[in-house]
């Protein structure tokens, strides 16, 4: 039997809360709609984070509110704390992610905490999203590099890593944030986060800086890593990573999976008609895609 890869889809989050302009609310629901005919999983539909912060997606209720969900399909968003976790809750999510870093530098920059301040505001969400019956999530950014300390240590990627597990986590997505891992890199990093959290339980996050992410992945899928991360498109930077690229485009993570004789169960037809909506979000875009 061929072996399944879980390609979780982040692209109208991580890819549309770093674009110059407001994308229109109607065109991300298009965009999530055509993702959710296209078969996956898991699409990460928006954030609910402060609007000062990424007004891109201030617009995260009604998005929710109106996507056409289709079964089969978790809709998650990014929950900072207590206050986004209860507007996630309110939204119907069916997932939420915590997200932290494995560099104290990052951790300021994008949440305004230190590493240990961020894991005491993420527990009463652990706890509310259990008892709402709300699977929760957990990033690590900065996993091999931080755009403002440089080089981070593969035991602070295991010690973030593991406290999320502890919380309750059903997987916790590693963030190349900046997009310059090199895979060997990535090996020592894995190598050391194997030792506290399964391989079953993690997910790879590549950005993709460099053109190195399907190196990452390889080396990931070779340490019994199944579930990644991707954007339509090639969408997605950090507003808070300078020098952040896209993440890795979802049609090159497909082929590249499929080269490798694995399975994932992504429509690639519909999946092209949602890159040719992206494409047309693009500034000064000619492209005409409905509505
Ligand atoms: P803060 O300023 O320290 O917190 O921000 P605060 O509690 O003092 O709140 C400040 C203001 O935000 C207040 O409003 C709050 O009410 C409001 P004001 O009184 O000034 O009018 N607020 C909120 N509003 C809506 N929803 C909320 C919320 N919380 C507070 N949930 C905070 C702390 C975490 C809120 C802020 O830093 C923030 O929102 N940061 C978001 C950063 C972000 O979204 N970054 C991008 C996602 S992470 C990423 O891309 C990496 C990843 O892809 C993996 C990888 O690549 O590595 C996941
Ligand atoms: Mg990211």
């Amino acid at each position: 039997m061929t072996d399944h890869v879980r390609v979780y889809e982040v692209g109208p989050r991580d890819g549309l809360q770093n674009e110059a302009g407001f994308i229109p609310t109607a065109r991300k629901i298009a965009l999530i709609d055509l993702l959710s005919r296209a078969g996956f999983e898991k699409i990460e539909a928006t954030s609910f984070v402060s609007p000062k912060w990424v007004p891109q997606l201030s617009d995260a209720a009604e998005v929710m509110a109106q996507i056409a969900r289709a079964e089969g399909t978790d809709y998650a968003v990014l929950t900072p704390n207590q206050r986004g976790f209860e507007a996630a809750k309110a939204a119907g999510a069916d997932e939420v992610a915590i997200f932290g870093s494995a560099s104290e530098a990052f951790s300021q920059k994008n949440i305004n905490c230190s590493i240990a301040e961020s894991l005491e505001r993420f527990a009463p969400v652990a706890v509310a999203a259990k008892e709402a019956g709300i699977r929760l999530r957990g990033y690590v950014s900065c996993v091999v590099e931080c755009p403002y300390s440089g080089m981070v240590d593969p035991q602070a990627v295991r010690d973030t890593a593991f406290a999320m597990r502890e919380m309750g986590c059903y997987e916790i997505s590693l963030g190349d944030t900046i997009g310059r891992a090199r895979p060997e890199a990535t090996l020592r990093m894995l190598e050391a986060v194997v030792e506290y959290v399964p391989a079953q339980a993690l997910a790879g996050h590549f950005h993709d800086t460099s053109g190195r992410a399907l190196d990452n992945v390889a080396v990931a899928l070779d340490m019994g890593l199944r579930s990644f991360d991707s954007a339509v498109g090639g969408l997605g930077r950090c507003p808070y990573a300078p020098g952040a690229k896209g993440n890795l485009s979802t049609t090159s993570l497909i082929a590249f999976l499929e080269q490798r004789g694995f399975y994932t169960g992504i429509d690639i037809t519909l999946l092209a008609q949602a890159e040719a909506l992206v494409a047309s979000l693009a500034p000064g875009s000619q492209a005409k895609v409905a509505p």
